[in-house]
């Protein structure tokens, strides 16, 4: 008999702590999570939402957990979006807030994040701050494998995760070493010379001073609650029961009610860490009236260890198994212990650090997810299933699960696995036994296996000792669960190990394991290869094994075989950047050119930054959530809303009809009217009370569509339709047709580019607020164009713009995708306030996000490049396409941009570029970093790639000879210096020593066959600004208050990109005050009208020379009273300003750069200036997995003087960052019918903490740029290209790859160069052994829409 302390229908109190304070939740909803509750109920905002499902690390905090039995405190990091409140009874809960803030003292992970410039926008910094926290109350000296691992599941956007490492380095055991691989140099301390080619300039190296960072005590942590020590300890406990409006949540107090109510509520889940179950009902629809908790049981915690191996109770984390078999592989050889070490191999790259330490090993056996990296070992290494009901205890091997796809068969009623047993495999003369673990997936963690497999082999004993005598091979996302290759297995029963064997093997195993060509989530030939390519590295494995044990019966794998067997090591990033240093006589309260912190580092830390959705709830507020297009292109027949006006909580549903003013802003529709024109346009909106209701309601909203033809998805089906935005841009020199009649060769190609998500942190938000008086509105968004939202919300509103004010504080991030998007929503929103007369709180969810607002435009590119046998070109015509999707939107000037850029750095004397704008089904594509250059530039590097290999030339030679060298002009004729772009070539090429490491490179190819290394250098010529003047105009307002405190407003938007940082400093020395003088609030519509958007790396060029001027204007009034008291200070002169009536408020103003372009002419000068720069990387890749892994790479970039180089450091390296996620791993997925899959981390790979270069170096190089301020280059984009040195690297060990089988053609790797195009273009046996399906008898699951 269960025994509660409830009588029906009263809750039990849930208590909990948080911060050291005690909540007592007596309603407690079982649907809430702690990531709502924190936020919420208790407004603790500094813990974020970044995409609910967790995947990014946004969320994290700290759950402590007292032990009984152990009598120790558990303190582990979580995602606070996956957790439900009801589990935390007993627990206390540890936010960014509980650690320290500015109001009290910040904690040192808080500080050293900051000030290591680990910030940029700040909103990945709490979660960041709280899992180094976690990490260093479990260990207050980690190592630096511990650090890595702690931050696997954080993900950050915007800083290239290199200083965020850093900063958390400084707490480590190894701290002291900032070792450069092998030198044993430390790079800080020290401020070099000979570094630069220049010798008369001075380099320094440290970005930040480590003697000002407090000391880290770990003993003055706070204390873990008594109470809930005693409540751990109480012999009573009694199980607990919370009832929600739905849902009713148990937590058994034993086994035995546990097994009671298993019995009783066969259907109810069991509910652990909640990283299955949670996602499920969230996305998937599922529902659980009843839920059973029995996370809190020590009985599911026992671990045994036996001389047959180990049992694990189900209730251990993944965390903790880790932690179990660490120790267990400690004791015994590791041929003892294979199962252990491949289960710890994959162990450290399933998911992030905080779902292993959610996640348990009864969940996630149970869940029996396909792609379960885990079950495939255990079904191999014959683990064994404890299973338990209240009849009794039965085992089971857990390979048997996988005979069925549903657990209902697996588990009689009322069972629960209760633990599971690891059995020990020994090897020993008469028992051979030999365990893998494989893993491939887009990312190398974090992410889900595109394949993962588990396998053993043992072999007879006696005169069949040569023989297989059991075999096993599970191999996960290939079917709808853990799938065995048991066939194949019994067919080579008895086989020797040997080449025949494997052949047969691969045979067999792709006969038995078919996967259709229809399969979801597609890659089906990369995972046909991927899975006889595991077989082939098991096979090696178990010969080398086999031959150190007895060499004379089993031949040695040749040397350069082993490679084969090689991982990949996760090592902690190291590197240099040097910037110039500031000159000695400059004054010393002058803050320009110091690498200052960013001025909102500390809030960010501390999560006291605040953000658009931490602005606390108004009275009467109403949450939106949007009804999408679920149709490409359709007539819209009728939307009934009735169901969902009755929905509880909700006040109106709006819909086009609503828009009181205009509802088509130059094409860009608010809601859809009559038709749809892509998946995920909005339809209407649903306003309610709460977002759940506004959810649940707006799935009740029911639609008719009638598909209207044509549905244009991709570039080629706008080419056949002739379905073009815009005219065609087109710019030309010389004579491209003649040229190429003179020619030695002509190489013609296709370029496929896909697109990219922004991926900000913080996604779209919008609170609307009508004032109540001559329609006036105020809206808060994180916008990078306050005046467009202004614009566009006053048409739709059909309003004078002067009624409706626009607020910026700072944004999660933008990258081009808060240009034109927060206009649109902004739009919807206020449409929904004016119809209910409510304030409105639209938050987009990450899935619907990524939806709705699209991002970088796909690009397909066709060339021909005409060129001597020297590698000298002569000629090139190029012919772009963008898919723009369905609007206009920003493609106009993307693709003028492309046509304009696409030269990059290389003079070819005759040269045509063309582009048109391709008008398609899909979501309207915009604005991302880069404008399209990074997309533009990378067919151009191809083709130079192309051009080397064809004239049996490096690449880096071919590049060097067709270079820009001398003063010039462009292809649109525009006059420039390229002096920098050669500094910068010229000291990438000697400091990253690039002949002598090819030269390496080329003998570690040649020693290995399946790994190989490749390395590349690449130029860039890029441009700031936009081609009109209008563009780059900036207005700002400067106050001086009467106790000398300064206010700097500007029209420029805080992305995260430190422009208020520098304007403060701009601010400073112009007015010779200490910049702590100064400050700056949000950027607004009210005090800076018509402001340019914050883009096209021109926010500080701009708004800084408008607030140099209105700082002059306000220095100019204030030189007489100085001149009067010239030894007087700041704060007399102001006084003494006022006291003579002397206005201390001044607008300042920048006209704009003077540009434009004429497209008839096909001439003009479009752009201000020209950032230089050129990177090396150096990969190597993995050929039968497709993995790769970045070695080193650096920049040297032309900054010319820096206003701040941590910041401009911080912008490159994010940059770089970020344009490697566009050509490696970030990849969206789109169904024929032109739905977007990719809506959430799980399916959209940025990069994280692993991918980053082992070793990463910046230098800047010095150049003049006297148009810009202070002799400054804008950085915000030119990095994003530089990524691009990676895919050109991952070429280059491709090509040594194809080389090696023979293949001497040139041949194209499209971007994103994912694991699965590096691996089918290493052409091998492997390759050429699958199946292939002809594409004209079936419909992918998804398709390329470049
Ligand atoms: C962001 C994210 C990333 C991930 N990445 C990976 C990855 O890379 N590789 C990978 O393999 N997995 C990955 N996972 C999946 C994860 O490993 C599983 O979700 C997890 O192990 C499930 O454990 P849990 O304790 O959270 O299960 P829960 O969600 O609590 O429960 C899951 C199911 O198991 C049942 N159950 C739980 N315990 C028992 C028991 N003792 N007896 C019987 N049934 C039981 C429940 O009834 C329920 O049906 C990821 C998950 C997330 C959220
Ligand atoms: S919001 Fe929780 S992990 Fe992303
Ligand atoms: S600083 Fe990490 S996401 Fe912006």
């Amino acid at each position: 008999m269960i025994m509660t302390s409830t009588t029906p229908h009263q809750s039990d109190h849930l208590i909990f702590f948080v911060n050291g304070k005690k909540v007592v939740e007596r309603h407690p909803d079982p649907e809430v999570t702690l990531l709502f509750y924190l936020r919420k109920v208790l407004s603790l905002t500094g813990t974020k939402y970044g995409c609910g499902t967790g995947g990014c690390g946004a969320c994290t905090v700290m759950i402590s957990k007292y032990n009984p039995v152990t009598k120790k405190i558990h303190h582990y990091s979580a995602t606070a979006c996956l957790v439900p409140i009801c589990s935390l009874h007993g627990s206390a809960v540890t936010t960014v807030e509980g650690i320290g803030s500015i109001k009290t003292r910040i904690h040192p992970v808080q500080e050293r994040l900051a000030k290591c410039h680990g910030t940029q926008c700040g909103f990945c910094s709490p979660g960041m701050v709280m899992s180094i926290y976690t990490l260093l109350r479990n260990y207050p000296e980690p190592s630096t494998e511990q650090l890595m691992e702690a931050l696997s599941g954080n993900l950050c956007r915007c800083t290239g995760y290199r200083p965020i490492v850093e900063s958390a380095k400084t707490f480590c055991e190894e701290s002291a070493i900032c070792q450069l691989q092998g030198t044993g140099k430390c790079c800080m301390d020290k401020e070099e010379d000979q570094f630069s080619l220049d010798k008369e300039e001075k380099m320094c190296t440290k970005l930040y001073d480590e003697s000002e960072f407090r000391p880290f005590d770990p003993s003055q942590e706070p204390i873990f609650p008594p109470e809930l020590i005693r409540m751990a300890e109480d012999p009573q406990k009694k199980t607990l029961i919370f009832f929600g409006e739905r849902v009713t949540w148990i937590c058994p107090a034993n086994l035995n009610d546990l097994l009671e109510l298993r019995m009783k509520y066969p259907k109810a889940p069991l509910v652990m860490g909640n990283t299955t179950v949670g996602p499920n009902m969230k996305f998937k629809g599922e529902f659980h009236p009843i839920i059973i908790s029995p996370s809190a049981l020590l009985e599911l915690k026992k671990v045994d260890f036996t001389d047959d191996g180990v049992v694990i109770g189900a209730g251990c984390s993944l965390t903790e198994v880790k932690e179990i078999l660490t120790d267990r592989i400690s004791e015994e050889p590791k041929e003892n212990s294979e199962i252990y070490h491949a289960l710890l191999k994959q162990l450290r790259t399933l998911a992030g650090q905080q779902i292993r330490n959610m996640a348990t090993l009864g969940g996630h056996v149970a869940s029996k997810h396909d792609y379960s990296d885990i079950n495939p070992i255990l079904a191999a290494g014959k683990a064994i299933l404890n299973l338990k009901s209240k009849e009794g205890e039965r085992q089971i091997l857990l390979e048997e699960l996988f005979m069925t796809t549903s657990l209902k068969e697996d588990f009689h009623d009322g069972e629960l696995i209760y633990s599971i047993v690891l059995p020990q495999m020994y090897r020993n003369k008469n028992s051979k036994i030999f365990v893998t673990a494989q893993r491939q997936a887009q990312r190398w963690e974090n992410s889900f296996a595109i394949v993962n497999a588990g396998m053993s082999v043992q072999f007879g004993m006696g005169t069949n000792s040569n023989n297989i005598k059991d075999l096993k091979m599970f191999f996960g996302s290939v079917g709808p669960t853990t799938v065995s290759a048991s066939k194949t297995c019994e067919q080579l029963i008895g086989r020797p190990w040997n080449d025949e064997m494997l052949s047969e093997a691969c045979r067999l195993v792709l006969d038995e394991i078919r996967i259709p060509p229809t399969a979801v989530g597609g890659m089906v030939e990369y995972k046909r290869t991927l899975i006889i390519s595991f077989i082939f590295k098991f096979y090696l494995q178990v010969l080398k094994e086999l031959h150190e044990l007895d060499p004379r019966m089993y031949p040695e794998i040749p040397e350069t075989s082993l490679s084969a067997l090689e991982e990949f090591p996760i090592k902690i990033p190291q590197g240099v950047q040097m910037f110039q240093c500031v000159d000695p006589h400059q004054p010393p309260l002058d803050p320009i050119g110091h690498p200052i912190m960013h001025r909102s580092g500390i809030k960010h830390a501390t999560g006291e930054a605040v953000y658009n959705d931490d602005i606390p709830r108004v009275d009467g507020e109403l949450y939106l959530a949007v009804v999408t297009s679920t149709r490409a292109h359709a007539k819209i027949l009728s939307i009934d809303v009735s169901e969902a006006l009755k929905f509880p909580g909700v006040v109106d549903v709006i819909t086009a009809k609503d828009v009181p003013g205009e509802n088509n802003y130059s094409g860009e529709i608010i809601y859809a009217e009559n038709e749809v024109i892509c998946v995920g346009q909005i339809v209407c909106t649903v306003a309610a009370d709460t977002y759940a209701n506004a959810k649940q309601a707006a799935k009740k909203v029911k639609i008719i569509y009638e598909d209207v033809e044509p549905r244009i998805i991709t570039i080629e089906e706008a080419i056949k339709h002739n379905s073009y935005l815009f005219k065609e841009k087109k710019i030309e020199k010389g004579n491209v047709d003649k040229a190429f009649k003179h020619v030695d060769e002509v190489i013609e190609g296709e370029v496929h580019i896909e697109g990219q998500e922004h991926f900000y942190m913080e996604t779209q938000t919008i609170l609307v607020f009508p004032t109540g008086e001559d329609k006036e509105m105020v809206i808060y968004t994180g916008t990078q164009y306050p005046a467009f939202v202004q614009t566009f919300i006053a048409l739709a509103l059909g309003v004078p713009q002067s009624r409706i004010m626009c607020h910026m504080k700072r944004t999660g991030g933008a990258f081009g995708g808060k240009v034109t998007k927060p206009a649109l929503l902004g739009a919807v929103a206020a449409v929904a306030a004016h119809k209910t007369g409510h304030p409105i709180r639209f938050i987009l969810e990450r899935g619907d996000d990524m939806l709705i607002t699209a991002g970088r435009h796909p690009l397909l590119t066709k060339y021909k490049v005409g060129f001597m046998k020297n590698g000298l070109i002569k000629a090139v015509d190029l012919q772009y396409y963008i898919n723009a999707g369905c609007t206009p939107d920003e493609s106009e000037m993307v693709l003028d941009f492309i046509v304009l850029k696409s030269e990059n750095a290389y003079d070819i004397p005759n040269f045509r570029s063309r582009g048109r704008a391709c008008k398609t089904n899909l979501p309207s594509n915009t604005a991302f970093r880069g404008f399209g250059f990074p997309q533009g530039t990378l067919p151009v590097e191809n083709y130079i790639t192309a051009v080397a290999f064809k004239c049996g030339l490096p690449p880096e030679k071919v590049r060097d000879m067709n270079m820009y060298k001398t003063v010039n002009k462009t292809a649109y004729k525009q006059q420039f210096n390229p002096e920098p772009l050669l500094k910068c070539w010229n000291e990438c090429l000697e400091k990253s020593s690039f002949q002598s490491r090819k030269a390496a490179i080329e003998e570690f190819n040649k020693k290995n066959d399946w790994k190989k290394k490749g390395i590349a250098i690449i130029p860039m010529k890029f441009t700031v600004g936009v081609p009109m003047t209008y563009g780059s105009q900036a207005a700002s307002l400067v106050h001086i208050y009467q106790d000398g405190s300064v206010l700097v407003c500007h029209g420029g938007c805080e992305l995260g990109q430190g422009l208020h940082t520098k304007l403060i400093q701009v601010a400073s020395r112009e007015l010779k005050i200490s910049s702590s003088n100064v400050h700056s609030v949000d950027t607004n519509t009210t005090t800076v009208p018509n402001a340019s958007y914050t883009a096209g790396s021109m926010g500080t060029d701009i708004n800084g020379r408008a607030v140099q001027n209105a700082c002059q204007i306000l220095l100019k009034r204030l030189e007489p009273i100085i001149k009067k008291n010239p030894k007087g200070k700041w704060e007399e002169w102001v006084a003494q300003a006022f006291m003579e009536s002397i206005s201390l408020s001044a607008t300042g103003y920048f006209k704009g750069y003077q540009t434009n372009m004429d497209w008839e002419k096909e001439e003009g000068h479009p752009y201000p200036y020209f950032v230089y720069g050129t990177t090396c990387s150096e990969v190597e890749i993995d050929c039968l997995t497709g993995a790769h892994k970045l070695l080193r790479t650096d920049i040297f970039m032309d900054a010319a003087f820096s206003l701040n180089p941590a910041i401009d450091i911080g912008q490159i390296e994010g940059g770089f960052i970020q344009g490697m996620g566009l050509y490696t791993t970030e990849e969206l997925k789109y169904s024929p019918e032109g739905v977007l899959y990719s809506r959430s981390p799980e399916d959209y790979k940025i990069p994280t903490v692993t991918e980053i270069p082992e070793e990463f170096n910046v230098t800047f190089v010095r150049s003049q740029n006297p148009i810009a301020i202070y002799s400054s280059k804008g950085l915000g984009e030119a990095g994003m290209f530089m990524g691009s040195s990676v895919f050109f690297a991952i070429t280059d060990a491709v090509t040594a790859a194809r080389k090696k089988r023979g293949l001497m053609e040139p041949f194209i790797l499209n971007s994103p160069a994912t694991p699965e195009k590096i691996r089918m273009a290493c052409v091998d046996q492997f390759t050429e052994q699958i199946p292939r399906d002809d594409p004209s008898t079936f419909k992918p699951w998804s398709i390329l829409v470049s």
